[in-house]
Order: C-alpha cells, then sequence, then structure tokens
C-alpha cells in the first residue's frame, strides 16, 4: 500500500472543569474530517478546580479512560492543551534576529516578565508578527510559561489514562486555530469562549492575536445562582439554565428571579468584556472591534449572543468551527449541538491533520 499522509489522524483531547472533549480527525482528500467525537462530564464538582488545576488525579484519568473506550479510539496521536489560566503568557518585543540567538533573548526577556524562577517554568514562544518600532525591526512574540509541577502533574494524569501526548498547546491557542478562517483579515475580532469556571478572551487584528485575558465569571456562576435563589441542587439548576433560561435583554416587569439573577451575572460579564476592550483600544490606538465571536458551553445560553451584542454594540456571532471541515460521523445532530464546547479540541486535532 501506498501512503500519501492521507490516513494520517490525530485527536484532540480538552480537559475542561466541566468536561472533557474528544475529537477525531483524520486528513481528507480536500478538507480534513471528523471521525469522531465525545464529552465525558466528571461525576463530582471539584476534579479539575475552577482555577483549571488538576485537583482529583485519579478521578479525571478514569474519565478519559472510559471516555477513549466508549468512543472506541485509541488514544494515538493526541494532542491536547492547559488550561489559558494556568499559563503566564506575556506579549514581547525582540530585535530581529536568528531563531538559535532568539531563544536566548526570549529567556532572557522572560526573567523580567514571570514572577517565578525560570528553572520551575515549561516556557515557550510563538513568533506573532514583526513590528517596527523607533524605526527597528522587531519580532512581536507571544510568551508562554508554566510551572512544572502543573505540567507534570497533567502529564501524569493522562499516562494514568494511557494517554502520552505528542503535543500540549493552551487551550485559547486551539481555539483561535480552529476559528481561523472566520477570522477576517481586514477585521478587529475578538474571539470569546464561555466554559464554565472561566471566559477567555482573545482579539486578533490581521490575523494576529493582540491581547488575552481571563474572566473568572462563566456558566458555574449562573448555575449557583440559580441553585441558591431556588433551592435547587448542582444537577437541577443546570437544567433550569439549559432547558429554559433566556437572557431577558430589558427590564421588564415580568422578569422572575432567576432571570434577574441571570441578567446581573451577564451584565457583570459584559462589563469585564468592554473593560477588557477598553483597555485593548486605548493601548493600540484602535476606535472599533468589529465583530464576537462567541464559543464555549456557555455560548449556548439562550440569548445570550443578542444579550452581548446590545450591551457591546458589537456584532456578536456563535462561531462555527466546522468550517472548512467534513463532519464524517454517525451522529451529526449530536455533534452541531456540542459543537460549541468542541472547539478547543477540534483547533487541537486540527494542527496535525491540515
Ligand atoms: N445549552 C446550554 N445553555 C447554557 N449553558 C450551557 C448549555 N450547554 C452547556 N452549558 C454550560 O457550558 C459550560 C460547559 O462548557 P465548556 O465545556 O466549554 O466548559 P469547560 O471547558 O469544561 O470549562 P472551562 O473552560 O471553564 O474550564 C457549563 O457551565 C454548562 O452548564
Ligand atoms: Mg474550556
Amino acid at each position: 500500500m501506498f501512503s500519501f499522509g492521507s490516513s494520517k489522524s490525530a485527536i484532540g483531547l480538552d480537559v475542561g472543569t466541566y468536561s472533557v472533549k474528544m475529537v477525531h480527525m483524520k486528513k481528507g482528500s480536500a478538507e480534513p474530517q471528523i471521525l469522531s467525537f465525545g464529552i465525558a462530564h466528571f461525576p463530582n464538582e471539584g476534579a479539575v478546580a475552577s482555577d483549571g488545576q488538576i485537583v482529583d488525579p485519579n478521578a479525571v484519568s478514569e474519565v478519559i479512560k472510559e471516555l477513549f473506550k466508549s468512543s472506541k479510539v485509541k488514544p494515538t496521536n493526541v494532542v491536547t492543551c492547559l488550561s489559558n489560566q494556568n499559563i503566564i503568557s506575556r506579549f514581547i518585543k525582540v530585535p530581529m534576529m536568528a531563531d538559535n540567538e532568539l531563544e536566548e533573548a526570549v529567556k532572557y526577556e522572560a526573567e523580567q516578565y514571570v514572577p517565578y524562577a525560570l528553572d520551575e517554568m515549561n516556557l515557550s514562544f510563538y513568533k506573532l508578527s514583526q513590528v517596527e518600532e523607533d524605526g527597528i525591526a522587531q519580532h512581536f512574540i507571544l510568551l508562554v510559561c508554566a510551572q512544572k509541577d502543573i505540567l507534570k502533574n497533567f502529564l501524569n494524569t493522562l499516562k494514568n489514562a494511557a494517554v502520552t501526548p505528542q503535543v500540549v498547546d493552551v487551550d485559547n491557542l486551539a481555539i483561535i486555530n480552529s476559528l481561523e478562517k472566520a477570522i477576517r483579515p481586514d477585521e478587529v475580532t475578538a474571539i470569546i469562549d464561555i466554559g464554565a469556571s472561566s471566559t477567555n478572551i482573545n482579539i486578533i487584528k490581521e490575523g494576529v492575536l493582540k491581547f488575552t485575558r481571563n474572566i473568572l465569571i462563566a456558566g458555574n456562576n449562573i448555575t449557583n445562582a440559580i441553585m441558591n435563589v431556588l433551592k435547587l441542587d448542582f444537577a437541577q439548576a443546570e437544567n433550569i439554565k439549559t432547558e429554559e433560561v433566556v437572557v431577558s435583554t430589558s427590564e421588564d416587569s415580568e422578569d422572575n428571579d432567576v432571570s434577574e439573577v441571570v441578567r446581573s451575572i451577564i451584565e457583570e460579564l459584559a462589563s469585564e468584556i468592554r473593560r477588557s476592550f477598553d483597555y485593548y483600544k486605548a493601548q493600540h490606538r484602535e476606535h472599533t472591534i468589529n465583530r464576537i465571536l462567541l464559543s464555549g458551553g456557555t455560548a449556548k445560553l439562550k440569548n445570550l449572543d443578542v444579550f452581548l451584542a446590545n450591551e457591546l454594540g458589537v456584532e456578536v456571532e456563535k462561531a462555527n468551527p466546522l468550517e472548512g471541515i467534513v463532519a464524517n460521523v454517525a451522529n451529526v445532530d449530536q455533534l452541531n449541538e456540542h459543537l460549541l464546547e468542541l472547539t478547543a479540541a477540534i483547533g487541537l486535532a486540527l494542527r496535525e491533520v491540515m
């Protein structure tokens, strides 16, 4: 048999604080294909802490093992990610130089930005673009540092689930990768992933990431508020949130306590997003953010997109990570239902099969 690389497949694995997501993809003859996918929830809350750190490694590895087993997929060529929350990322500028010198220069810069000893950190960097400052050409670089202990803990947890990843990326970079086709080069786009514990804001201009920030307001805040108002347990409140809650755009006399409390959380989230936009605009002398793309499970909250568009005065779309990808799966409806949660996992696998 000849191989033209068309059978090359990869698995994207995203361990979130709410659920683990897995997407199996392969190179197609024209477009990459999704062959299968799976989502598994943690049986108990708190296996992964809200800051993304693994608290109960056994519970997490059991869920991952079970996910591969039930999906009937072998964990080979796995690409995974750490949560952006566990990463120190900084944008830095370094004068133009050869690649072999760049690493040393970045390390030198990192010492000034990273509040830990560098030998306790895994350090990595991405060349984003070239910029000119005071007439001098510079590399614009994203510096990415993870504490060695956090990465080690994560890798051990995966190892106990018989998973040895080829690559460990960062979730927000995977999300951006998966939505690359939706980013118009002439626009300033904000990609906002709203998960269970945190919301990650990324601003991209001319195809280059310019700003990233995490906010600790997301789906769990809404569930917890519903639990308090209606005196329900977590699962019941989740059910109300996903089935019944609609974010109301105006203060309405018909509003009940749940709508009010949900709206006040989303208002707070919107004002944090606005604050990030204002900071970005001031830093980059920018007037407009043209478009917001939403991903993550909480992006499915009914009417959230309309509410944010009104509140922020920016066009808002739910992201479509299937653009340019063939869904070669048996359960297309289920895939579509969970696409927004699967965005990062798709972006991870995509890197290997493009
Ligand atoms: N239809 C829906 N309406 C509202 N919220 C939803 C819906 N479906 C899922 N969610 C919420 O989405 C969240 C899970 O999303 P996601 O899988 O992106 O989170 P995660 O990646 O595990 O979390 P994080 O990124 O914060 O670690 C949960 O809070 C869940 O309740
Ligand atoms: Mg997530």
